[in-house]
């Protein structure tokens, strides 16, 4: 049997068990929160004096912290280029409605509630240009992505497993800075969505650790492909207005190391807590291939610490023209 058979075979498998997956780790739609629980409410008679009060304590913020949260928000907003990429996935099926594309369709409906919320505190906050953030978020939809999975399942769940994680921390890290800035309630809208993000990362991890149980070798093997090719960010083709493809993810990712919201630091970390979560060190009846992929695996933490302390970030913020400086303490 081919190896495309074989993970086909163990998606239908594991479809069986979807509903429960659905069940433990995505909130009904009628107890979840919406982005409107967060934000000024525009039935109110105090809406003006709620979004003043908004605009006041937003001019606290620093200028690196509106680039990671803008950057943060257009990742979100471009949802439809990872449902469409999901659906796509070998043993989804969203013609027959299959329980994993069931499952990606219940995801997709709690991770655009996200956008919805940063966008628009963004837009009441008065400090950046909307206009050009909403170029680079069309841009960024029609640039799609590219994260080196193909239609692999094994290598699509390592994928997600990892990138949920990573905008758990990231989310998580503005909430904090946001609270340490004095801004209470976006530090709760963002640790809102986190929560989100370590629900996401359990399931999709979860995914993984059945997928061990069944099909160790293979699993092990997609792991460490995805990690020697480096997890690639969705928004790796980051551009603005009237700028190349990828020309502003560089700058961007400076600025939310930084200001602490995703380091190279947190890269190896997140390595290491998958290592771990998955027990890599003891999975057993294994290939030779599986065990060098293994090996592998095991030791990149080490190897990857040893390369992020070595990076240097540029000390001065790029300025996008998302974010007018004078308009930023
Ligand atoms: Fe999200
Ligand atoms: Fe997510």
């Amino acid at each position: 049997m081919s190896l495309k058979n074989v993970r086909l075979e163990v998606m239908q498998f594991l479809e069986n068990k979807v509903d429960s997956f659905v069940d433990q780790y995505l909130i009904r739609i009628e107890k979840i929160w919406q982005p409107t629980d967060f934000l000024p409410n525009s039935e109110s008679d105090n809406f003006l004096e709620e979004i003043k009060e908004l605009r006041e304590i937003a001019k606290d913020l620093p200028y690196d912290f509106w680039v990671a949260l803008v950057g943060d928000t257009i990742t979100e907003e471009a949802l439809p280029t990872y449902e469409s990429w999901l659906m796509d996935v070998e043993g989804v099926d969203n013609v027959e409605r299959n329980g994993w594309s069931k499952w990606v369709r219940q995801w997709t409906s709690e991770e655009n509630r996200h956008g919805d919320l940063l966008n628009k505190y963004l837009y009441l906050s008065g400090r950046v240009n909307m206009r050009e953030i909403e170029i680079t978020t069309q841009h960024l939809i029609s640039d799609g992505f590219d994260i080196g999975t193909g239609r692999d399942p094994y290598k699509n769940f390592i994928y997600t497993s990892f990138q949920e994680l990573a905008t758990y921390v990231s989310h998580n890290r503005v909430s904090q800075l946001a609270k340490s800035f004095g801004d209470n309630k976006l530090a709760k809208m963002c640790k809102m969505i986190a929560g989100d993000e370590m629900r996401h990362h359990q399931a999709y991890s979860e995914f993984v650790t059945q997928i061990f149980k069944i099909d160790p070798s293979e699993m092990m093997i997609a792991f460490q492909q995805m990690m020697k090719n480096k997890i690639v960010m969705p928004a790796g083709f980051l551009r603005e207005s009237g700028e190349k493809i990828s020309s502003a993810f560089d700058n961007f990712s400076n600025s939310a190391q930084r200001i602490g919201v995703y380091t190279a630091a947190d890269y190896v970390d997140i390595l290491e807590k998958l290592n771990i979560k998955w027990d890599i060190n003891n999975i057993s009846g294994l290939t030779d291939e599986a065990e060098k992929a293994r090996d592998y695996l095991m030791k990149l933490p080490a190897r990857m610490a040893k390369v992020s302390e070595r990076l240097i970030v540029p000390v001065d913020s790029y300025i996008f023209k998302w974010v007018e400086p004078a308009l930023v303490r």
